[in-house]
C-alpha cells in the first residue's frame, strides 16, 4: 500500500511506541492524529510534526470511552476527509502480582483499556474503511505474550493481549480484501509503559506509585521504539497479518506449536472424515453470504 498522502489515527500516540509510529509515519508523507488520553502529551507530538511540515490534529480521547472515540473519529473525518490507517496501539499494564492476587478493578481497567479500546476503535472505523472504495488498514497492538512468551506476574495483561490477537484474527476474515487486518506483537520495547498505574483512572484505584524495577527492566533491555515502528510501518506496507520485531520471540512460538502438536499427536490424531468437523469453512460460507445479502440490500435502499 502507498501510504503517502494517507491519513493515520494512532491512538497512545503521546508516548512510546505511538509516539514513535507517529515519526514514522510522517517520514513516509502521511497526515496524522495523534489520540491519547494524556492531552499534553499528544500535543507535544503533534507541535513537532508541524515543525517537520506535516498535517496534524491533536485529540484527546480515552479509548475505553465509546462516546469519546467517537468524537474522535468524527473530527478525524471532518478534518481530514477520510482516514486509512488505524493503530490500535493505547496500552496499559497493572503493578505486577500473581495471577490470583490481581484485584477485579485491575482486571476492569485493563480489559477495558486494552481490549475494549481497540473493539470501540474497530467499531468506529472499520464500517467507514469497509464502505469507502480505497485500500485501509488497521493495526492492532498485541505483544509477544499473546504469540507464547508468558508473562509471569501479568496473566491479565497476557490475557488481554490474547483477546488482541483473537478479535484481530476473526476480523481479517470479516472484512473486505481492500481492507487489511495486522497485529503487532512487540517483545520487550524501551517505554514508559511501567508508568501506567501512576495514570490509573480513579475507577479503577486510582494513581498508584509505579515500579522502579520496571524501569530499570524496560529502559536497560528494551528495544528502541525507532526500530519497532519500521517493522510495523514495512508490515503495513506488505499487509501482512502478523507483525513481530523481537527474532527470539520465535523459540516460544515454536514451544507453544510444539506442545499443541503433541496434545494431537496424543489425544486427536488425524483419521479419514474428521473434517466433518471444520466450523471454519462453514462460518466462512455462512458469513460471505449473510454479509453479501446485507450490502446487497443497502445499496438497494
Ligand atoms: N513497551 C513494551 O515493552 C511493549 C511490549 C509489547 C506491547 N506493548 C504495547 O504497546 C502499546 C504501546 O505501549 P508503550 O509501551 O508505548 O507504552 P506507553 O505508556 O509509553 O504509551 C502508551 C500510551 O497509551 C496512552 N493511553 C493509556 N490509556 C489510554 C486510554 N484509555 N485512551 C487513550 N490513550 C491511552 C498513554 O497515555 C500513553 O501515551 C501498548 O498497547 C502496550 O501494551 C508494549
Amino acid at each position: 500500500m502507498e501510504l503517502r498522502g494517507t491519513t493515520a489515527v494512532v491512538t497512545g500516540g503521546g508516548n512510546g511506541i505511538g509516539r514513535a509510529l507517529c515519526s514514522a509515519l510522517a517520514a513516509e508523507g502521511v497526515n496524522i492524529v495523534v489520540a491519547d488520553i494524556d492531552a499534553n502529551a499528544a500535543r507535544s507530538v503533534s507541535e513537532e510534526l508541524r515543525t517537520r511540515a506535516i498535517e496534524t490534529i491533536d485529540i484527546k480521547v480515552d479509548v475505553s470511552c465509546v462516546e469519546s472515540v467517537h468524537r474522535m473519529a468524527e473530527l478525524a473525518s471532518a478534518t481530514f476527509g477520510g482516514v486509512e490507517l488505524l493503530f490500535n496501539n493505547a496500552g496499559v499494564i497493572p503493578p505486577a502480582s500473581a495471577l490470583i492476587e490481581t484485584s477485579v478493578a485491575d482486571a476492569e481497567w485493563i480489559f477495558n483499556v486494552n481490549v475494549l479500546g481497540t473493539l470501540n476503535c474497530i467499531r468506529e472505523f472499520a464500517p467507514r474503511f469497509q464502505d469507502a472504495d480505497r485500500e485501509a488498514r488497521i493495526i492492532n497492538t498485541a505483544s509477544e505474550h499473546a504469540l507464547g512468551v508468558p508473562h509471569v506476574a501479568s496473566g491479565v495483561y497476557t490475557a488481554s493481549k490474547h483477546a488482541i490477537l483473537g478479535l484481530s484474527d476473526v476480523l481479517r476474515f470479516e472484512l473486505p480484501r481492500h481492507v487489511r487486518v495486522s497485529v503487532l506483537c512487540p517483545g520487550i520495547v524501551a517505554t514508559s509503559l511501567w508508568r501506567a498505574t501512576e495514570r490509573r483512572q480513579s475507577q479503577y484505584g486510582g494513581p498508584l506509585a509505579s515500579n522502579p524495577m520496571a524501569e530499570e527492566l524496560m529502559q536497560g533491555l528494551g528495544m528502541p521504539v525507532e526500530e519497532v515502528a519500521t517493522r510495523a510501518i514495512a508490515g503495513v506496507k506488505r499487509g501482512d497479518f502478523y507483525i513481530v520485531t523481537h527474532p527470539h520471540s520465535v523459540e516460544y512460538a515454536e514451544e507453544r506449536w510444539h506442545e499443541i502438536q503433541q496434545s494431537f499427536r496424543t489425544y486427536a490424531p488425524r483419521y479419514s472424515g474428521d473434517e466433518r468437523f471444520n466450523l471454519k469453512a462453514l462460518f466462512m460460507n455462512a458469513f460471505k453470504s449473510s454479509n453479501d445479502d446485507s450490502r446487497r440490500q443497502q445499496k438497494e435502499d
